[in-house]
Order: C-alpha cells, then sequence, then structure tokens
C-alpha cells in the first residue's frame, strides 16, 4: 500500500485533547502504527519507522502554524481552529468526528444584542470579529485561552463566541446557545508544498482515511 511506504518520509502534527483519541484510532485502523501516543506521558515526538511516519503532539492552535511552515506535512484539526488561523493549507478531508457548533452564547434572552459597549469573551477573536462585522455589528473583543464562559458569569463579557460540543457546559452555568455561527469537525490538512514533493504517499493516506470513515 503507498500509503505506508517507509522511503517517503511524512510527519503528521496531531491535535492534543479532544480530537486525540479518534485521529490515533483511525490512523491505526488504517495500518500506521501510533499507538505509543495513547499514553504519551510528557514525550512529544512519536514514530512508526517501518512505514515512514513520525508524530508530533501540539496544541490545537499550533498544528495550522507547523504545517504551514512545512515542518509537519499533515496536520488533524478541528476547522475552527483552521477558521482562527486561516493559513493557506490544503484541507483534504472531514473526519467527521469532533463535531461541534460555533455558537455566541449568553444568558437566555439575549438574541441579537450588539453595540459599542457590547463585550464577546472568546478564544476565537478573528472569527468572533469575522461573524460580527459580517453582520454590521459592533462589538469589543475579549480573548481569552479557556473557560470563557465564565465570561459574562462575572461580568466580564456579555456573550461569548465558542464552540459546543453536549451543551453541558453551558447548561452547568446558566447559558444557552443564543446565535449559530456554524459546524465545525476535524479536518485533515496538508502543506502546500508537500501535497507536491510527497502528494502521492499524502493522497495515498488521505484516500485509506476516507475508505475507512466511510467503511
Ligand atoms: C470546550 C469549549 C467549551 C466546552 C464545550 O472547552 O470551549 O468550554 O468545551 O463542550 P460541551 O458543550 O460538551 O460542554 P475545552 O473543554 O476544550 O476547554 P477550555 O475551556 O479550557 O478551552
Amino acid at each position: 500500500m503507498t500509503h505506508l511506504r517507509a522511503d517517503i518520509p511524512l510527519t503528521i502534527a496531531l491535535a492534543k485533547g479532544r480530537l486525540a483519541e479518534q485521529t490515533v484510532g483511525l490512523l491505526q485502523a488504517v495500518g500506521v502504527d501510533c499507538s505509543d501516543l495513547r499514553d504519551p506521558g510528557r514525550k512529544l515526538v512519536f514514530a512508526d519507522a517501518a512505514h515512514g511516519y513520525r508524530f508530533i503532539l501540539v496544541k490545537p492552535g499550533d498544528v495550522p502554524t507547523y504545517v504551514d511552515h512545512g515542518v509537519a506535512d499533515i496536520g488533524v484539526v478541528g476547522k475552527d481552529t483552521l477558521l482562527e488561523e486561516n493559513r493557506p493549507l490544503y484541507e483534504l478531508l472531514d473526519l467527521g468526528f469532533g463535531a461541534c457548533r460555533l455558537c455566541v452564547a449568553g444568558f437566555p434572552g439575549g438574541e441579537g444584542q450588539t453595540g459599542a459597549n457590547f463585550r464577546v469573551a472568546t478564544k476565537y477573536p478573528n472569527i468572533a470579529r469575522g461573524y460580527y462585522a459580517a453582520q454590521g455589528r459592533s462589538i469589543e473583543i475579549i480573548k481569552l485561552s479557556g473557560s470563557v464562559e465564565l465570561g459574562p458569569l462575572v461580568g466580564l463579557s456579555d456573550v461569548i463566541v465558542d464552540i459546543v460540543e453536549s451543551g453541558g457546559t453551558l447548561r452547568a452555568n446558566g447559558l444557552e446557545v443564543l446565535e449559530t455561527i456554524g459546524l465545525v469537525s476535524a479536518r485533515a490538512v496538508v502543506n502546500v508544498v508537500a501535497l507536491k514533493t510527497k502528494g502521492q504517499k499524502i493522497r495515498a493516506l488521505i484516500a485509506a482515511l476516507a475508505a475507512q470513515l466511510h467503511q
């Protein structure tokens, strides 16, 4: 199988966290051995030397950076991160898992609000800015790194822009979805140059992953 050719080395950047387990499961299912990633400890680089793969484990927001710079040929990361980072990468496959809604959320009744002093807390400043700008709504962005639901609870912001998966975090904090921005899921992205120089192996891997997903 072409995607297991050891003479064409490929580096894959994997997002730590919620997507990691399913990504590893999918790669294993097509014969790529990344079983060491299931229990990585503090280690950051892994290899399947027999099949010419190297894996780096990075924060989700950094996956597009590694792929854009060409130190990883392929990345697996959420569409939310890709929209936020907006890098010139080839997005070759929707992996389907990690499905979430990108939403405006806040206290019940807060739909459609806006204004010069309207504050939006988010891990996604570019997405939030673009969403409101497209509607001609002026807002102030407050960038946070996590636990953004806290924003409205403590009066830091009026609403949040965030991903919602089960809705459990919103419910636990008395918040709800006010507006849906879009649907996101895990994607496989490829470095522009690598797709030319290592295209045969990359395309074969993507095809194997797609076939496995459609089984
Ligand atoms: C994400 C997101 C929400 C939560 C949504 O945070 O930012 O807080 O998950 O999931 P739910 O709808 O299933 O509750 P994450 O767990 O990645 O942690 P973070 O807040 O530290 O970024």
